[in-house]
């Protein structure tokens, strides 16, 4: 018995001069003094088959050796918790594969609003922002739409206390530019706007807008002409034609709505532009000397343009999306294909 204890004994101090980090020392723990078959728990239960006579040197061996082992793991363990490199080491499996990163990408909307801002930047514009909670003034009045106007009634919104409301355009962002700036103006507006629409494939009650304003002398329907078709053909298709049809904004004298020939057909008609060849982008016009007016800024000197335009409109179009709920959904098989 004396002598399997020194073996032991041996065995032991073998052992821990081999564990170089805590795993190790726990699982020296568990090989030396687990409760079922750790090595020194087999080796007092033997101590009954020990004849009589010898067990009494046989157990102060046996004990001696129990104390070694424990105190000797208490200072490993000690010696490892403090050191600065293993303690901060959870144990770790070295042998399992690593958690991979799915590699993420800007939203599609946040995508095609920086192609759509960096185009107006090369072009010369500057960047304007207004904030998405306006005053009635600024979203409307200022804009030459009066209270009992009936061009409220297609931008129906959402009101906040104290008269405030959720813009229903970047148009107000002209007001608030042409209030802090005086001619020459060339910005453009790019933002969150607010409609009382129904949620559907081609509305949603909150989108974006690009907003753009040209104030200067000399600016005439041509430069809007020429600008907007610039954009379209950087943006959408370098071969597409622009086409501006009359229509009616309070804002703008004359005022018009502008299309692109169709990007899918190339305008011979196709089921995206409906057979018409033509897909509808935005409104448009010449500042309306009323609206100049109201920022003081003087009609007889000073002309200008301005144009709206939808930012999903656009990515739909480029992205080939056809309903605008997908950009809200946060579904990740939708958003995991724009990888940008
Ligand atoms: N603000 C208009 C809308 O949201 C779009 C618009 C039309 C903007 C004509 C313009 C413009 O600047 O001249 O429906």
């Amino acid at each position: 018995m004396q002598e399997r204890v020194r073996d032991l004994r041996r065995a032991f101090d073998a052992d821990l001069a081999a564990a170089g980090d805590a795993p190790a020392v726990a699982g020296l723990r568990a090989r030396w003094l687990g409760r079922k078959d750790g090595l020194l728990t087999v080796l007092l239960r033997d101590l009954r088959d020990v004849p009589p006579a010898e067990r009494a040197g046989a157990g102060q061996a046996v004990n001696a050796l129990k104390q070694h082992v424990e105190q000797a793991l208490e200072e490993a363990a000690a010696a490892q918790a403090s050191s600065p490199v293993t303690a901060s080491l959870v144990p770790l499996e070295m042998s399992l594969p690593g958690r991979r990163l799915p590699p993420g990408a800007p939203h599609p909307l946040a995508q095609v609003r920086a192609r759509i801002e960096a185009t107006f930047l090369a072009m010369g514009f500057a960047l304007e922002v207004g904030p998405e909670v306006e005053s009635d003034r600024y979203n409307f009045t200022a804009l030459n739409i009066p209270p009992h106007h009936p061009a409220r009634d297609a931008q129906d919104t959402f009101y906040v206390e104290g008269g405030l409301l959720l813009r229903t355009h970047t148009s107000p962002v002209q007001i608030r530019t042409m209030e802090r700036q005086r001619p020459p103006i060339r910005i453009v507006a790019i933002g969150k706007v607010f409609r009382r629409d129904p949620f559907d494939a081609t509305h949603s009650p909150m989108f974006h807008q690009v907003e753009g304003l040209v104030v200067a002398e000399g600016i005439a329907f041509s430069h809007l002409k020429g600008t907007l078709e610039r954009f379209c053909r950087q943006v959408l298709r370098e071969d597409v034609r622009l086409r501006l049809r009359p229509s009616y904004f309070p804002f703008v004298e004359p005022g018009a709505e502008y299309d692109v020939s169709c990007i899918f057909c190339t305008g011979t008609g196709c089921g995206r532009c409906k057979g018409s060849g033509w897909i509808e982008l935005g409104g448009a016009g010449m500042v309306h000397p009323a609206v100049f007016e109201q920022v003081g800024i003087d009609p007889e000197r000073y002309t200008g343009f301005a144009f709206g335009l939808g930012i999903e409109r656009i990515a739909m179009l480029t992205l080939g999306i056809d309903d605008i709920r997908l950009f809200f959904e946060n579904d990740l098989r939708f958003l995991g294909q724009f990888p940008g």
